[in-house]
């Protein structure tokens, strides 16, 4: 039995439907909510499939997928999915009005033990949640897809207690995944903060013609990222030597790039359509290959990695 074994979700969005998965997965029994009974329906449609690529993928067991399906419910009736609910996870839009009035609607309905876990990408929502509600809630940010990538970021909330954060951090590694506990709200968390100095760095780079696109990317997956993998930024700096980094900050060969805003090339692939995946370009050209197909590859391979690098933890 978890930490919280009935849980709802409130929103079956893209990240919401995906997010009762891996609850469900973890061994709770979830309810999915949503203001719209075609999202619902949408969102119960998927997880079959959803649940047949993990299993191809060697992740999940079939009896397991089998065992989380059935312990997914949906009720588009608000009071009632989360009477009982000793976790609600907030998975609606983002927008501050929209959660500032769920949240004031769920105060009267959670049951006194219930915790409210935010699921918000940039908001800081503690001010948003009413007072009585505060003590218990917390931001449990996911990355998607979250049934692939393990990060998730906690933030209790400045006047949750020691214990609120610790039970939620020990309930998600029971689950599975790889908490990172923050001691404050702040926009981006850890990864997202990281990954915008890196866009910065690498559009900085293509604008002055250091390099091709294809090879600043090459630098990233076979330099950075292999040992980041394995050992984030702090022991990579242990295993190179304390005194090396300190000489090489002290040379100030370093500019951080100026205040980010993109970069001219970023307006011109937009300008002529090569928006991404989706639209079959975007720095690269993924030809008449259907972009579906180019994710389920996508995630096959993350997949194939993620249990690679749980062969690997601690060892060094
Ligand atoms: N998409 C991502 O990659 C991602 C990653 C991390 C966090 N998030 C965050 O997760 C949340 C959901 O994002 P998403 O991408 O799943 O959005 P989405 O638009 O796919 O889904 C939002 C869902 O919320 C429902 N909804 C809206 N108001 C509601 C209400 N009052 N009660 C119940 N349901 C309601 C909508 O009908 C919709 O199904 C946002 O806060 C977003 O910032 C998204």
């Amino acid at each position: 039995m978890t930490a919280y074994d009935k849980v709802t979700i409130v929103g079956a969005g893209l990240l919401g439907h995906a997010l009762g998965l891996v609850h469900a997965l973890g061994g709770c029994n979830v309810v999915l909510q949503d203001i719209s009974e075609e999202r619902l329906a949408w969102a119960k449609n998927r997880l079959p499939a959803l649940l047949d690529d993990l299993v191809a993928y060697g992740l999940v067991e079939t009896e397991t997928a089998e065992a989380a399906l059935s312990r997914i419910g949906t009720n588009a009736d608000l009071r009632e999915a989360v009477a009982d609910a000793d976790l609600v996870v907030e998975a609606i839009i983002e927008d501050a009005e929209a959660k500032q009035r769920l949240y004031s609607d769920l105060e009267p309905m959670l049951h006194e033990g219930a915790v409210l876990a935010s699921n918000t990408s940039f908001l800081d929502v503690f001010p948003l949640v009413p007072r009585s509600l505060r003590p218990r809630s917390l931001i449990v940010h996911w990355y998607t897809p979250p049934y692939l990538i393990d990060l998730v970021d906690v933030v209790p909330s400045p006047e949750a207690g020691q214990e609120v954060a610790n039970k939620m951090v020990g309930f998600l590694r029971d689950i599975g995944k790889k908490p990172v506990l923050l001691k404050k709200f702040v926009p981006g968390y850890i990864a997202n903060n990281i990954q915008m100095a890196i866009e910065s760095e690498v559009f900085r780079l293509l604008d002055e013609g250091v390099a091709e696109i294809s090879d600043i990317d090459d630098a990233l997956r076979f330099g950075l990222s292999q040992r980041l993998s394995l050992m984030g930024q702090f022991k990579k700096i242990d295993y190179t030597g304390l005194q090396v980094v300190r000489d090489i900050h002290a040379t100030g060969l370093y500019t951080p790039p100026r205040k980010p805003t993109g970069t001219p090339v970023l307006d011109e692939r937009l300008a002529r359509g090569s928006s991404g995946v989706m639209a079959g370009s975007g720095f690269y050209d993924y030809g008449d290959t259907d972009a579906q197909e180019l994710f389920r590859r996508r995630d096959s391979k993350l997949a194939r990695l993620k249990l690679l690098l749980s062969e690997f933890e601690d060892d060094l």
